[in-house]
């Protein structure tokens, strides 16, 4: 949430990324199937869980499917969704890198290695709400 206060995303797409995008992981090693998982488990909840358009329901789909693949997207809401989950790569122990960022936010905060210390250096504080 915080890439998608610059980046132009639609927030309701990340938001729901969030969920889905490693709900079918089945483990932490490689798992390269679980971005396409995700999605076809979003496509089942849609409409039971939670509502959203045709329009938003193909971003949230490219961007589950494919976050996996190292690809960069030029459309902000994949991209912000990507830039997410890669600048969450210190959870594995893998420092995020600028190069692999979609947004220029996204390249701004790498920058920093992570997001705390993008938000301590900058004497930014998280917008609310980030739920
Ligand atoms: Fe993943």
């Amino acid at each position: 949430m915080l890439v998608a206060t610059r980046s132009g995303a639609v927030q309701e797409v990340v938001r729901l990324f969030a969920v889905f995008h490693d709900s079918r992981r089945e483990h932490d090693g490689w798992d390269d199937a679980h971005g396409a998982q995700g999605a076809a488990y979003a496509a089942k909840l849609r409409g039971v869980l939670f509502d959203i358009s045709d329009e938003h329901f193909e971003l949230l789909h490219e961007a589950c499917t494919w976050h996996t693949h190292g690809r960069l997207s030029a459309e902000p809401t994949i991209g912000t969704c990507w830039d997410a989950d890669r600048l969450d790569l210190g959870r594995v122990g893998i420092q995020p890198e600028a190069d692999y960022m979609s947004t220029e936010f996204g390249r701004e905060i790498a920058a920093y290695d992570t997001v705390p210390n993008y938000l301590e250096r900058s004497g930014l504080k998280l917008p609310e709400p980030l739920y």
